[in-house]
C-alpha cells in the first residue's frame, strides 16, 4: 500500500508551491512539477490526502499531452521516474516522492489567463446565463436548459486569481490584454484540444463537460500547453459522483461549515469514494492500470 503524499520536499530550489503540485527548478529551461495527494474544493485545501490523486493527475496529464500532441505541442518531457533520475541524479534517494506524480516539463513563461471550454452549459456559464442570455459576454441561442451541450463548444477565458476564484471575462478582454495573434491561438488551441479529448472520453462512457488549459511561451515564442490537461481537476467529469464537493456542499447547507479555510474533517468513506474516483476516470479513458508510487 503505498502512503498518500501530502507535500513532497525536493533537494532542488521550490518555484512555487500550488494548491496541488510543487513545482521544481532544475535549471533555466526546465521545471519538474510533483502532482502531491492534496485536494482543494471551493478553493480550499483539505487537510487528508486522496491515495493515488497525484499519480492519476499527473498519467492522465502526460496520457493527454502525448496523444494530442498532433493539436499542439506541450511542456510535457518525461513523466517516467528512471528517466527523471537520470537525468537529476540528486532525486536518486527520493524515488518514492517521484515514482508515478513528477513530470519533467520545459519551463515557459505562463500566459496569465486559464483557457477555459465549455462544451455543455453549468456552473458559472449557466448562471452567467441565466441572469444575461450570454456566455463570456457573447449572446447564445435562447432557450437553452440548464447541462445542455453546446455545439460547437465555447471558449470563455478567465483570469487567474491568485487568491480566491478565477473571474470570467470576454474574448475581446484578452485581445486587449495579449494581442490579436496571440488570444486567437489561444482559442483555436483551447478548442481544438477540448473537441478531440471530449470525442476520445464519450466512447469511454465519461463526458467532459467543460476544462481549463494553461498555456506558456518558450524563450524562442512558440505557445505550448502546460500544467495539467483534462484531468478531474481540470475539468467537470460527467456522469460522476463528487462525494468531496457534495459532502461539503452539505455541511454549507446545514450551517457546519462557512467555506473558508480552516476546512472541516473529511470522514474516511468520503477521502476512500473520492479515491475511487480519480482511479475510475484514469482506467476509463486510458485503459491502462495505474503505476503506483
Ligand atoms: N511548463 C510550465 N512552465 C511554467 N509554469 C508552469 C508550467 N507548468 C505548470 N506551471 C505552473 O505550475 C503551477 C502548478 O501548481 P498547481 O497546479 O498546484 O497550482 P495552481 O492550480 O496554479 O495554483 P493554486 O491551485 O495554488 O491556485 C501553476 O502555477 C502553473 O501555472
Ligand atoms: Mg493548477
Amino acid at each position: 500500500m503505498t502512503i498518500p503524499l501530502v507535500a513532497s520536499t525536493l533537494p532542488l530550489p521550490l518555484v512555487r508551491r500550488g494548491k496541488v503540485r510543487e513545482v521544481y527548478e532544475v535549471d533555466a529551461e526546465t521545471l519538474l512539477l510533483v502532482a502531491s495527494d492534496r485536494v482543494s474544493a471551493f478553493d480550499v485545501v483539505l487537510r487528508e490526502p486522496v491515495p493515488h490523486k497525484g499519480a492519476v493527475l499527473t498519467q492522465l496529464s502526460a496520457f493527454w499531452f502525448e496523444r494530442l500532441a498532433t493539436v499542439i505541442s506541450s511542456h510535457f518531457l518525461s513523466a517516467d521516474a528512471d528517466e527523471i533520475v537520470a537525468r537529476i541524479p540528486a532525486l536518486s534517494d527520493h524515488r518514492s516522492a517521484l515514482t508515478g506524480r513528477a513530470m519533467l516539463v520545459r519551463r515557459t513563461t505562463p500566459v496569465p489567463f486559464e483557457c477555459v471550454v465549455r462544451g455543455y452549459i453549468t456552473g458559472s456559464a449557466w448562471a452567467e446565463y441565466r441572469k444575461s442570455g450570454t456566455l463570456a459576454g457573447e449572446p447564445l441561442a435562447p432557450g437553452l436548459v440548464e447541462s445542455a451541450r453546446l455545439d460547437p463548444p465555447i471558449f470563455s477565458p478567465a483570469t487567474k486569481a491568485d487568491v480566491g476564484h478565477d473571474e470570467n471575462v470576454t474574448f475581446t478582454h484578452v485581445v486587449k490584454a495579449l494581442g490579436r495573434i496571440l488570444a486567437e491561438q489561444l482559442k483555436r488551441a483551447s478548442l481544438g484540444l477540448y473537441e478531440a479529448g471530449r470525442g476520445y472520453a464519450a466512447p469511454r462512457g465519461i463526458i467532459i463537460a467543460d476544462t481549463k488549459f494553461e498555456f506558456g511561451t518558450t524563450p524562442d515564442g512558440r505557445l505550448l500547453v502546460i500544467d495539467e490537461m483534462l484531468t478531474p481537476d481540470s475539468s467537470r467529469f460527467w456522469p460522476a459522483k463528487q462525494p468531496l464537493r457534495d459532502y461539503l456542499a452539505g455541511l454549507k447547507q446545514d450551517g457546519q461549515w462557512d467555506g473558508n479555510a480552516p476546512p472541516p474533517p473529511l470522514p474516511r468513506e468520503v477521502v476512500e469514494a473520492t479515491s475511487e474516483r480519480y482511479l475510475e476516470a484514469y482506467k476509463r479513458i486510458t485503459g491502462r492500470t495505474l503505476e503506483l508510487g
